[in-house]
């Protein structure tokens, strides 16, 4: 059998991994300011993730959710710690995708309402709901066509106003920041008056922070810049540091009754045993706060160069939007210096390094663009 071929593959495989660093199986070193795609929040094989999870899988590794598993309590104590959503409940599952699904599914049962309104080149995921909130009709088969997703534009206060007083809506869902469209950053005025007419029109508000919560912007989630709380965040990629873990941030206005939700793998014991790794590194080493200074350091000295369109970003989420004659030079970066970096589209790099980026390695990384934008 051959592999189903999806997915467009650099020449280069990683054998071994540490912080920041990773070997391809010839010996070459890269610096990986990607993170797997926002995935490696606290560095690849940190040894106390290592050895959490190779305790727990000499003890338990799996079982389903029949079974009291005291893992799951306890991440959902620590996450709603240091999240601020001490009051919120939390569901676990295996994805992001499978998240916004869930979430999707909650305020639809909550609402009693079947439409859901999003913002315009968002990403959700690629299963049946998320991928119709998703605005990219290339990834939408014919099954996932639905006239029950709109999208509205992002920062339009009086589009976003307009629509929610249809009461019509389940859900407003939104990214913390739009991470696949390019870093594209909802202000916060847009995300108050989100809050306020959703509240207003009984539509619940879901923050999708799959790619931009977990401190990545130096705060726990993207939209706590702006002061705002939602009913619903979904998380998973920062979550787990590369073992897939989904968690849905449930208000107490929804009320849970048996069988409304399920899932065989979510919540099981070495999943949660990777995000309280996670939550324990992400305390113990500041890495909220490492996020937004190594942020400011990179943002700080990529200002003014020739090759930069626009830049984009808050904290370790950060876009930079090259002029056309640039347009090769994320493949520079990876094969003449490398550095793994992320892409959105023909001329958006995307910085979305583990949390525990150092300066040093910022700075290498600042050296090199430097050198390659000469
Ligand atoms: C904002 C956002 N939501 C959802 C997803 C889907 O997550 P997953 O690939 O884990 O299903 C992604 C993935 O890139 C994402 O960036």
């Amino acid at each position: 059998m051959e592999l189903f071929k999806t997915y467009k593959l650099w020449d280069i495989e990683p054998v071994k991994a540490k912080g920041c660093k990773i070997w391809d199986k010839n010996g070459v070193e890269y610096t990986d300011l990607y993170g797997g795609h926002a995935v490696i929040s606290i560095g690849h094989c940190h040894p106390v993730y290592c050895d959490m999870l190779t305790k727990q899988l000499n003890n338990i590794g799996f079982y389903s959710n029949a079974v009291q598993n005291s893992l799951q309590v306890e991440l959902a104590k620590n996450l709603g710690e240091m999240s601020g959503y001490d009051n919120y409940s939390l569901f676990l599952c295996n994805s992001g995708a499978e998240s916004n699904e869930n979430a999707i599914k909650l305020a639809s049962f909550q609402t009693g309402r079947a439409k859901l309104l999003v913002c315009s080149k968002s990403f959700h995921g690629r299963t049946s709901g998320a991928v119709a909130a998703t605005d990219n009709p290339s990834i939408r088969a014919p099954f996932n066509q639905t006239d029950k997703v709109v999208f509205t534009p992002m920062n339009d206060i009086d589009a976003l106003q307009t629509a929610l007083k249809t009461k019509e809506y389940a859900a407003f869902l939104i990214e913390g920041i739009q991470g696949v469209a390019g870093i594209i950053e909802p202000t916060a005025d847009f995300l108050k008056a989100a809050e306020k007419a959703c509240a207003e029109t009984g539509t619940l508000l879901i923050l999708d922070e799959v790619q931009s919560g977990y401190g990545r912007t130096g705060k726990f989630f993207a939209h706590q810049h702006a002061g705002i709380k939602a009913d619903i965040i979904t998380t998973a990629k920062g979550m787990g540091n590369g073992f897939p873990i989904g968690g849905v941030l449930i208000s107490d206005k929804i009320n849970a009754s048996y069988g409304m939700l399920g899932t065989t793998f979510g919540g099981n014991h070495l999943a949660c045993t990777a995000a309280l790794a996670v939550l324990k590194v992400v305390k113990e080493e500041g890495l909220i706060e490492n996020a937004a200074n190594i942020g400011k350091i990179l943002m700080d000295n990529l200002k003014g160069n020739k090759a930069i369109k626009d830049l984009r970003g808050t904290g370790l989420m950060i876009g930079i939007e090259v002029t056309p004659e640039f347009e090769t030079l994320r493949d520079t970066l990876l094969h003449q210096y490398h550095f793994f970096t992320g892409g959105a589209g023909r001329n958006v790099i995307r910085l979305l390094p583990p949390l525990s980026i150092s300066q040093n390695e910022a700075e290498s990384f600042l050296e090199a663009f430097k050198k390659a934008t000469l």
